[in-house]
């Protein structure tokens, strides 16, 4: 901070300290010291006030607030430059400068000691399982109670507390997976995350074609009828315009690429963006974009890995009682 701001900062703070002093001050002197039964002459709705001095626990409680802001700004680092008094906040860098190069304390500084401290309680514990295998990882209560900790507070505002998902959040506690559902697979996923490209249909198919695909989709879903009115022309139609345009990426069959992550359209559960008629024709109308943020920088690789094995275990067995 340059000398005129912490002047700046310094005088208003301590200006505003000082004025609220002088107004508590001056504004006790003209008052009695007895209690008394005289009002102050104003009235609001009928209710009138006592000339009555402030209760003196009320006085020496702000008396006190003054006491203690001063002391804090001699102790700690709030005005301006000022480092503050106590040793912890005034130390420079114990040779290992902060990441924002300056001295002293500040909230971002006590962050980083106390990052540091935790990496070296944990640090280890992470290495260990680092070094394993995500099936082995993975069948270990330890490992996962942790990972189950970092998926808590990192993932499930997407994904749901129980991992289960939601409208746009893929499910992950099942055997459906857009990005592949092996070890490797989910582990970059989370580490990269992943941009889904469904293009949107609705200017190259028109409102017929898009109708028409998405009844053909409709067939291909389990036990599922054709809406009302739709007609076996209309679906051959779609099964055409499926070959031409959507086999590319969600495979010859509908049952998906993972390499594109194209999801297996034979599967309801599968849809995260809902399989009725309609909600089928707005997909393939106006393409879809999921977006699963990239979490490699933000958590490093060693909670990646944890977090892949507790994924991993959602589905195979052992981490599907943690997750309820
Ligand atoms: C370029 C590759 C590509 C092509 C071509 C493509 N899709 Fe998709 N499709 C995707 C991807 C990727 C997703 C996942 C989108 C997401 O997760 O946001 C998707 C999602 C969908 C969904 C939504 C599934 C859900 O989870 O709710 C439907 C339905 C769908 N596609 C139908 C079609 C149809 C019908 C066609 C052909 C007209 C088609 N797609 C062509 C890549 C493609
Ligand atoms: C901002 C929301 C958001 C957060 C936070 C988030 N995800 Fe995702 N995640 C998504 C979306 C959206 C997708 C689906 C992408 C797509 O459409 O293909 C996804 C997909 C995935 C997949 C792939 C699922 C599949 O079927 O292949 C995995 C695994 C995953 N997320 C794990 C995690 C983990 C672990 C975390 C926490 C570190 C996390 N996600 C945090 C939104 C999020």
């Amino acid at each position: 901070m340059t000398t005129f701001w912490s002047l700046y900062v310094t005088v208003l703070t301590l200006g505003t300290i000082f004025a609220l002093a002088w107004l508590l001050f001056a504004t006790r002197r003209g008052q009695r010291s007895e209690a008394t039964d005289e009002k102050v002459g104003h009235s609001f709705d009928g209710i009138e006030e006592y000339d009555n001095p402030l209760p003196k626990w009320w006085f020496m409680l702000f008396v006190a607030t003054f006491i203690f802001a001063l002391g804090y700004l001699a102790l700690y680092p709030g005005l301006g430059n000022w480092k503050g008094l106590l040793p912890g906040y005034q130390e420079v860098t114990d040779g290992k400068p902060f990441a924002n190069g300056q001295p002293g304390w500040t909230g971002v500084h006590q962050w980083e000691k106390e990052m540091a401290k935790a990496d070296e309680k944990y640090g280890p514990i992470f290495a260990k399982y680092a070094a394993m295998p995500i099936e082995d990882v993975a069948k270990d209560p330890l490992a996962l109670k942790m990972g189950g900790r970092l998926f808590a507070s990192n993932c499930s505002v997407c994904h749901g507390s129980d991992a289960k998902g939601a409208y746009g959040f893929p499910n992950l506690t099942d055997a459906d997976w857009r990005w592949g559902g092996a070890t490797a697979d989910i582990e970059t996923t989370i580490k990269g995350g992943r941009h889904a490209a469904m293009p949107a249909w609705g200017e190259v198919l028109g409102d017929q074609g898009v109708h028409d695909v998405a009844a053909f989709v409709t067939t291909k879903l389990d036990g599922r009828k054709l809406p009302e009115g739709v007609t076996d022309e209309q679906v051959a139609n779609g099964q055409k315009i499926f070959s031409t345009n959507c086999v590319a990426c969600h495979g010859p069959e509908g049952k998906g690429t993972a390499a594109m992550g194209a999801p297996n359209l034979t599967h309801p559960a599968a849809f995260i963006y809902g399989s009725s008629f309609a909600q089928l024709q707005q997909t393939i109308r106006y393409g879809r974009q999921g977006q699963m943020p990239a979490q490699l920088e933000r958590l490093g690789a060693d909670q990646v890995h944890l977090l892949a094995a507790y994924v991993y275990s959602l589905s195979h067995g052992e981490g599907e009682k943690s997750a309820e």
